[in-house]
């Protein structure tokens, strides 16, 4: 890789982002030393909040002998993942510790990716925590910038809420155009991430949003429309915040049949 700074200049309008307030210099060289040192090449594939990068490890096969990369922030599953890559020996796989939403601007370049992977991203259940959520429209443009023309935004939750805003937020963003069913890729060659595995164990529905990116989306800043998404109202019917945050669906006419039998059993049990 160069040394070339110029990758992530434009976007030192995304540390305005009050989210980067927190951020010091010392960040920002930190991810320039780890971009010398880590990315020998320019991943072309990477997952955000990538844990003890299991699913990291199982895409470095898919797209072998490119590198990927996995950005995981908690310092605990960065070394738990740099174990797991260095114990299989991995070759093609490279792990950072970092906020995703610094460390992309600085560490990938423009145009440079065919796959962006965001499985099971924190959910911040709570409406006045959203905004802490790792995907926004801002951010979502930041990764437009880094994807190919036509490269590809993954995105696995299991809430729908999140999902639904997702579609929201490529819309406004003008980047991305979701991905028909139809040709969305074949997984059975992807590794399970962990949350999906316990999803799976558990019988918790998930839900794919997988989007495109389109080419020669607008480039420059941010619209009003993005910047203020969060305070767009969404119908609750359609972001299923009803589903979400109600009791488990039940089948009504089966528990009505099973109350039925119930008080049939009780009555015959009476005589
Ligand atoms: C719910 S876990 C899902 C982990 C894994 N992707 C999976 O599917 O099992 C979300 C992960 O994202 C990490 N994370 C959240 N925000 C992040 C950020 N801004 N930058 C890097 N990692 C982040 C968390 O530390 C956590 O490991």
């Amino acid at each position: 890789m160069t040394a070339d700074a110029a990758w992530w200049e434009p976007e030192v309008y995304s540390m305005l982002d009050p989210r980067f307030v927190e951020h010091r210099w010392s960040d920002v060289e930190a991810l320039l030393a780890i971009r010398e040192a880590v990315l020998d090449e320019a991943p072309v594939a990477i997952e955000i909040g990538s844990h003890r990068a299991a699913f990291v490890e199982g895409m470095a096969c898919t797209h072998a002998p490119a590198h990927v990369l996995g950005i995981e922030w908690r310092r605990k599953y960065h070394r738990l993942g740099l174990e797991r890559v260095d114990k299989r020996a991995v070759k093609n796989a490279r792990l950072v510790c970092a906020n995703a939403r610094l460390a992309i601007p600085i560490l990938i370049p423009p145009a440079s990716l065919d796959a962006v992977y965001v499985t099971f991203p924190d959910p911040w259940w709570k409406k006045r925590h959203a905004d802490r959520r790792v995907l926004d429209p801002l951010f979502m443009r930041v990764i437009a910038r880094r994807l190919k023309p036509k490269g590809r935004l993954y995105v696995k939750s299991d809430v729908f809420d999140y999902l639904y805003r997702l579609r929201d937020f490529a819309a406004a963003s003008e980047a991305f155009r979701p991905l028909p069913a139809e040709h969305w890729p074949d997984e059975t060659t992807w590794t399970l991430t962990t949350r999906e595995r316990k999803c799976m164990r558990g019988a918790i529905p998930f839900g794919r949003g997988y989007y495109q990116r389109l080419d020669g989306f607008p480039t420059d800043l941010p619209s009003e429309v993005e910047e203020n998404i969060w305070d767009v109202e969404t119908d609750a019917e359609m972001s299923g915040e009803s589903i979400i945050k109600g009791p488990p669906p039940v089948d009504v006419e089966h528990r009505a049949l099973q109350a039925k039998l119930r008080a049939e059993m009780g009555a015959g049990s009476d005589e």
